[in-house]
């Protein structure tokens, strides 16, 4: 019979050493600058998404997992980010505002897996929602780049920024890029279609070509309202002031339709064609257009897991990651040592010793072995001997000495 193997895009993690690690100390710098941790559901409807991430983006058109409910009354879907169900949650649960929150776990996207794209990924997501204040972006920003620079001890990566205006500067903006798109007749397929349905994702396009026309494009950071002007001017102050470095990237607009103003991305060339490992920004009107009667002014970011790890796997001595502790494996010689050995085992695990049993009767040799494999600090092995006198035999696993221990004194002995 043939096997089952995973499924495409998806990843069993074995050593998630990192993986705890890059969450635990996330949760400290949250904790830190104030937000709350919060846990919304995996599934979550699909309208919830079409009419926050937009029609037209990637996610919405081709890379949602969806599933019929059994009674095909509605379609629900795994969600493929985090800042919409949040808002949801929001409009839902009413909380006092600016609410803070963060969450981790799972999101599904069906796209083309290749290094550090998947189509289950994990993220960090995090949201300040109910607070217009441009400085709020900045303090937020720079809670994300001390994160990377201090706690990860990253230096191989850029913090991206642009500004995206208000949603009256992006309609006046629109106008000026279409007509100058007008004036030009050799920009590929998907960038005439992202013309007519979904201007600004023109920039992304992989085309050299299609870019170097759009190096000459008109810039939206130059087509804003004074008052646009004015918090897009300040929040590079702020930025400075707080020795964040970052670079002005005018095609930088993130494939989600929710931004306003603030976007910016974290990235390494470290990382190959997929090298954003974390990706925000301000999305003022998402709560107005989930249903809510009045506007939340927002803000969010979300860090990829994955992609973090990768980062992270060369540098790993650098880092302090927790040491497991020293483990005890119990060795019955024989099936008639196995009830003490469940005993031994039992006051070991009381005395919160990590202890394993092996119990299915392999020989020493064998379990000698296997112990080496798991990293043991000591082999306790019992034999009829052992049993008739009430001791076992403890081996150190480092230096291979060993000795006769009362069975009654070995969660002291161990514990020296
Ligand atoms: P996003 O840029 O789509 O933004 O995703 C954020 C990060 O998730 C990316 O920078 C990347 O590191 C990681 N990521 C995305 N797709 C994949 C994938 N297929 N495989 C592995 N990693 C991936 C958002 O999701 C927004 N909700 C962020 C946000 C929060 N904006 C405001 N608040």
């Amino acid at each position: 019979m043939q096997t089952i193997s995973r499924v495409k895009g998806t990843q069993d993690f074995t050593d998630l050493t990192l993986y705890s690690f890059i969450v635990k100390e996330f949760e400290k710098q949250a904790q830190l600058y104030h937000f709350d941790r919060i846990e919304t559901p995996i599934l979550e409807r699909v309208d919830l998404f079409k009419r926050s991430l937009g029609l037209e983006t990637d996610i919405v058109s081709k890379e949602m997992f969806v599933i019929d409910t059994a009674d095909k009354s509605e379609q629900i879907c795994l969600r493929p980010e985090a800042t919409a169900p949040t808002v949801r949650a929001f409009i839902e649960l009413k909380p006092i505002t600016p609410w803070k929150v963060y969450s981790f776990g799972p999101m599904f996207r069906y796209e083309r897996p290749q290094k550090g794209r998947f189509r289950q990924f994990h993220q960090i997501n995090m949201e300040i929602i109910g607070s217009a204040s441009i400085a709020q972006d900045a303090q937020l920003i720079t809670m994300l780049d001390r994160f990377f620079h201090e706690k990860l001890m990253l230096n191989n990566y850029a913090l991206q920024l642009n500004f995206l205006g208000s949603y009256e500067d992006r309609a006046a903006y629109y106008d000026v890029l279409r007509a100058y798109l007008e004036k030009i007749d050799n920009v590929c397929k998907t960038c005439l279609q992202r013309k007519e349905r979904n201007l600004m994702r023109i920039f992304d396009c992989k085309s050299d070509r299609c870019q170097e026309i759009f190096d000459k494009a008109p810039k939206i950071a130059d087509h804003l309202s004074p008052e646009s002007k004015k918090e897009w001017e300040k929040l590079q102050e702020d930025l400075s002031l707080l020795s964040v470095s970052f670079s002005y990237n005018p095609k930088l607009v993130r494939g989600l339709d929710y931004y306003n103003k603030t976007v910016f991305e974290f990235v390494s060339s470290d990382l190959g064609a997929q090298n954003a490992f974390c990706g925000g920004g301000r999305y003022d009107r998402l709560s107005m257009e989930l249903g809510d009667s009045k506007e939340h002014p927002a803000l969010g970011a979300a860090i990829g897991i994955e992609r973090l790890m990768l980062l992270l796997e060369p540098m790993k001595d650098k880092l302090s990651l927790p040491q497991p502790a020293p483990l005890y494996v119990v060795m019955p010689l024989s099936g008639d040592q196995n009830p003490l050995a469940l005993l031994l085992a039992d006051t070991l695990h009381a005395a919160n010793l990590a202890t394993d049993t092996l119990l299915d009767g392999d020989s020493l040799k064998s379990m000698m072995r296997k112990a080496n494999k798991m990293g043991a600090a000591y082999a306790l092995i019992l034999g009829d001997e052992e049993q008739q006198n009430k001791t076992v035999l403890a081996k150190n696993m480092m230096n291979g000495q060993q000795e006769q221990v009362a069975q009654i004194d070995l969660v002291g002995y161990l514990k020296q």
